[in-house]
Parts: C-alpha cells; sequence; structure tokens
C-alpha cells in the first residue's frame, strides 16, 4: 500500500476513534445506570423522536474550556449534549438531548453554546426546537460561566418564541434555573417517575419551610400536570412521550409563516353524525361530555389534547377539520358546570395565544354559566386572570369560529371568542341559551319585589321563571341582532365548520401599529 494511502487509513480511523469516543457519552456504567433506572440514553430518545436515520449531529466534538475542580482532566467530547437536526414526518425539526451520563447533564459554558447555536439554527431556518432535558442543571465547577449560559439560552428561547415552535421534554431532574428555559417554551411534556421539576429540591423546602415532601409529591410529572400546570402532558413512560411530541407537531407548522400541514382525511366534510342531535341535555343542569362533541365532529374522532389533567373544566388541544389544523376551546359542563375559574382562564389564554401566534384557526365550543364566584377566586385574581381570556381572544386575528352548545352567559359570553371580539362566524344549538345570567338567578333579583308581595311566593317565581326561560333562554334573541350568525342542527355542525375554514383561509386581520400589547398578566 503506497505510503499517501495509509496515511488516509490513519486520519479516517483517528476520525472513527474520536466518533466512538464522543458517542460513548459518560462511558457504558452510567449508561446502564441509566436504563436501569427506567430512563433512556440521549440518543436512544433522538431515535424515537425522529424519522429513522434522519438525525444529523452538530457540535461533536466540542469540549468545555474551564480549569479547576479538576475540569481539565475530564474533558469529554460533545460536553453532555447531543445537537441537531433531523426529521419528524420528513419536515426538518432540531433537538437537542442532555446526557446525564456526562456530569449528569449539568450545563457548563460549551454546554450551553451548543444549545444557542442550534436554537440560532432553527430560528433563522424556521424549524421547531425540542429540547430533551435530563440535567443537574447549572454545572457547579463553571459557576457563573454556567449561569451566563442558562441566561443565553433564556434569551434564544424568548427571541424565538412566536417565531417557531418550541417544544421541552422534561426526561430526569430539570432543578434550579433549569426550569426556566421549559417554562418559556410552548410545550412542557414529562414522564411519569422519572421526571422532576422544581426551583428548590426537597432538601431546601424542609430547610425553609419545614415541610416534608417528597420528589414526586413536590415536582413529578402528576404534580405538574394537575396542579401547577407547568406540563402540558404527563405520560406513562419516555418513549410514549417521544411519540407524543411527533404526534403533536403533525399539527403545527414549522413556523409563524408556513401555516400547519394539510393532512388529508377519508372523513367525509358532509359527515352528519345524528347522535349530536340528542347529546346536549335539554335540562340545562344536566351535564354531558364535551369531549364526545368534539371527537363527534373533528376528522376521524381524534383530538390531542393540551393539558388533560389541568383544569378540566376548560379543554384545549388540536384536531383537524377537513385536513386542516385547528385549536379548540371548549368549556367542559362535566367538570364544574364549565364554569370558567383562574386556572382555566389561565390555560386558555395561553393556548390561544400559541394558536394565534401559529396561524392555526380557533375553533370553540360554547357552555359555560360564568366566571367562577368566591373569596378564593377573587382574592386571587379572577379579574386579572380571566382578562388574560379575554384578550387573548380579541388580540388572536385567526379565524375564530365559536358554536354555543348550550349556555352562554354573562361575561363569560363575551369572553368565549362572541361576535363583538371579532370571531367570524357565531353558530349556535337550538339548546343555547344566551343571556345575561340563568333564568333562576335572573328572576330572583328582577322579580324580586314581586315574588315577596305574591300570595304564592314559590308559584310566582316558577311563572316568571318560565317567562324569562321563554324570552331569553334560546339562541334566537341574539341571533335577531346579527350576534349569532345561523341557528343549526347539531349534526350539522361539521361540515358547517369546514366550510367556513374554507372560507376564512386567506383572512387578513391587522392590529393597530405597536411595539405590543401589555397583556394583564
Ligand atoms: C456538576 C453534577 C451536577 C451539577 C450532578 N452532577 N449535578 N456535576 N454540576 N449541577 C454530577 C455528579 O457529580 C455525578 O457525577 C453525576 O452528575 C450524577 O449525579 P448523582 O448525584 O450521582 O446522580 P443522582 O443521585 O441521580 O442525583 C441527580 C441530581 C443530583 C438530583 C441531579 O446530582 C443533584 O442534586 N445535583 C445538583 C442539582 C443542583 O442543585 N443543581 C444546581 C441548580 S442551580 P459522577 O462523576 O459521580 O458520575 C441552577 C442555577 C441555574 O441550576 C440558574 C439559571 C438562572
Amino acid at each position: 500500500m503506497p505510503a499517501d494511502d495509509r496515511q488516509h487509513d490513519d486520519l479516517y480511523a483517528d476520525l472513527d476513534r474520536r466518533r466512538a469516543e464522543s458517542r460513548l457519552g459518560g462511558g457504558q456504567a452510567r449508561l446502564d445506570r441509566q436504563h436501569e433506572r427506567g430512563k433512556l440514553s440521549a440518543r436512544e430518545r433522538i431515535e424515537i423522536l425522529l424519522d429513522p436515520g434522519s438525525f444529523v449531529e452538530t457540535g461533536a466534538f466540542v469540549r468545555h474550556q474551564a480549569t479547576g475542580f479538576g475540569l481539565e482532566k475530564s474533558r469529554p467530547y460533545g460536553d453532555g449534549v447531543v445537537t441537531g437536526w433531523g426529521a419528524v414526518d420528513g419536515r426538518t425539526v432540531y433537538v437537542f438531548s442532555q446526557d446525564f451520563t456526562v456530569f449528569g447533564g449539568s450545563l457548563g459554558l460549551a454546554h450551553a453554546e451548543k444549545i444557542v447555536r442550534l436554537m440560532q439554527l432553527a430560528l433563522e431556518n424556521g424549524g421547531p426546537v425540542i429540547g430533551l432535558n435530563d440535567s443537574g442543571g447549572a454545572r457547579i465547577q463553571e459557576g457563573v460561566a454556567a449561569l451566563g449560559g442558562y441566561a443565553d439560552i433564556f434569551l434564544q428561547n424568548t427571541l424565538a418564541s412566536g417565531v417557531v415552535p418550541q417544544i421541552s421534554a422534561v426526561l430526569g431532574p430539570c432543578a434550579g434555573g433549569a426550569v426556566y428555559s421549559p417554562a418559556i417554551t410552548d410545550f412542557t411534556f414529562m414522564a411519569r417517575g422519572t421526571s422532576y421539576m422544581f426551583v428548590t429540591g426537597p432538601n431546601v423546602v424542609k430547610t425553609v419551610t419545614n415541610e416534608e415532601v417528597t420528589q414526586e409529591e413536590l415536582g413529578g410529572a402528576d404534580t405538574h400536570a394537575s396542579k401547577s400546570g407547568v406540563c402540558h402532558r404527563a405520560f406513562a413512560n419516555e418513549g410514549a412521550l417521544l411519540l407524543g411530541i411527533r404526534e403533536l407537531l403533525g399539527y403545527l407548522p414549522s413556523n409563524c409563516e408556513d401555516g400547519a400541514p394539510m393532512r388529508p382525511t377519508t372523513d367525509p366534510a358532509s359527515r352528519a353524525d345524528a347522535e349530536l342531535d340528542t347529546l346536549v341535555p335539554t335540562n340545562a343542569n344536566k351535564p354531558y361530555d364535551i369531549h364526545e362533541v368534539v371527537r363527534r365532529v373533528v376528522d376521524d374522532g381524534q383530538f390531542f389534547e393540551i393539558h388533560p389533567d389541568f383544569a378540566a373544566n376548560l379543554v384545549v388541544g388540536f384536531a383537524r377539520l377537513g385536513g386542516r389544523s385547528v385549536g379548540v376551546v371548549a368549556n367542559q359542563p362535566a367538570v364544574l358546570a364549565g364554569v370558567l375559574d383562574i386556572d382555566a382562564s389561565v390555560k386558555g389564554a395561553r393556548f390561544v395565544r400559541f394558536c394565534d401566534a401559529f396561524e392555526i384557526p380557533l375553533v370553540v365550543f360554547e357552555d359555560v354559566p360564568g366566571f367562577l364566584p368566591g373569596t378564593d377566586q377573587e382574592w386571587n385574581g379572577i379579574i386579572r386572570h380571566g382578562a388574560k381570556l379575554l384578550y387573548a381572544f380579541c388580540e388572536a386575528t385567526v379565524p375564530k369560529i365559536t358554536v354555543i352548545t348550550r349556555k352562554a352567559y354573562g361575561g363569560a359570553y363575551d369572553v368565549m371568542n362572541s361576535k363583538h371580539i371579532r370571531a367570524d362566524l357565531n353558530l349556535a344549538w337550538p339548546t343555547a341559551e344566551i343571556a345575561v345570567m340563568g333564568p333562576k338567578g335572573a328572576v330572583e333579583i328582577i322579580r324580586k319585589r314581586e315574588i315577596s308581595a305574591a300570595d304564592d311566593p314559590a308559584a310566582a317565581e316558577a311563572e316568571f321563571t318560565e317567562e324569562y326561560r321563554e324570552r331569553f333562554a334560546n339562541p334566537y334573541v341574539a341571533a335577531e341582532r346579527g350576534y349569532v350568525d345561523d341557528v343549526i342542527r347539531p349534526s350539522e355542525t361539521r361540515a358547517r365548520l369546514i366550510g367556513a375554514l374554507q372560507m376564512l383561509k386567506n383572512k387578513v386581520q391587522t392590529l393597530p401599529r405597536k411595539k405590543h400589547g401589555n397583556l394583564p398578566l
């Protein structure tokens, strides 16, 4: 073999050796420990997330330049995070995946720079960023450089917000400031039993507040999916979570200008579901499950719910109508009679703003008795939190359609995408009741004197209630004024929505020139 060729062989052998070293991360023993805990490796996660063979790595040979605390003797390739791009259903996405086997996935400067570069690439090329977080937080040995690295990421998260979708998976510990990158992103998913998020861990909590709490109770997947709302969905395991991200991405555009992908369906646009015609009880006090309505209307009954376990009195999520992605916002009469409270308002507002930022039309199913009364709600600010949902609907310029299935009472009528705040099409089912309040409450106020003066107050109240019901508890008073565009049979809903979305597909609506509005935070 000629000498020159031998040199090439050496070069390629050296490259292969370095690549293998980079792929090994923190070594087999630490990898085994990761598996023993029911966790996948950083690279295994990427393989499940992306289309087979599509991943292209960047920065595989990056090493930290830090010294002190023995760091100069340990400079693993990759610096504890795998970064690169690949495809989900053929569309390009940008991924970083922290490697817990290298310094516990902790974030040093080089690690942070890799993530920042990836995010800049995503922003410049208009593709979603998916962060797979598994990290002990700021790399303690690197001190302030690590803190700076986090801040650099937070800035990129903020700059990318509303430009490209950002999805965070929390797949291990996520402590301290490390929680704030996921918190700025659009969606945070967690896996049960292995994901934790907290600003301070159980030990600090014990010292400061004297509370005894486990990691799971303080910041596990179910805690954040049901109590705090920090997590948008909890999954049984990492595999299910990663497939969940793929499913979610199917509803989203790559960036704020592209438009969500159309998914052809064999579900006919004209499909009339006769069950819908009897699904809403005529007795306004009887509950029903709004999921059932949503599933019967949308393509193939498929609904990807966001926050299913948090503020379940409002249901939000993605579906398709005639192949088009839509964001569904629906009051849930089966939980707290579908009332709007603080959590539901904040949940709804954030979802509406996401859809508006990414040009995903909004479809609202409305059955709402009003805002939840009480000192707890008032003292915790239902006024400013409810205003978030109102602001979000007012501000949204995407196609906006409302279907009033039953109650549309009071301020909640205005808030839930009413005609007055620029909804494009407002439909009502014949079961709709659009009024300032329900018949009983209204009569107790406006007929109070007459009822107490009557010989038979109960009979008088019943008579006045019936009169009010006749007069207001229907959709026709609103329809007469044009606040409702049409009253339809429930079984016609799917066809009407698909037709309207087709009509609205070129909608252009602008907001007054401004730097940005001042959302009531
Ligand atoms: C450097 C770290 C590290 C860190 C873990 N490791 N966290 N190295 N900086 N922050 C290393 C460990 O030394 C160990 O190295 C390996 O990762 C695995 O850690 P273990 O402790 O053995 O694992 P485990 O028992 O599973 O515990 C995981 C853990 C724990 C819960 C994450 O390590 C831990 O509490 N780490 C510190 C968490 C923390 O307080 N971080 C700072 C938060 S403040 P070897 O070589 O033994 O394998 C913060 C500020 C950000 O992040 C500010 C932004 C605004």
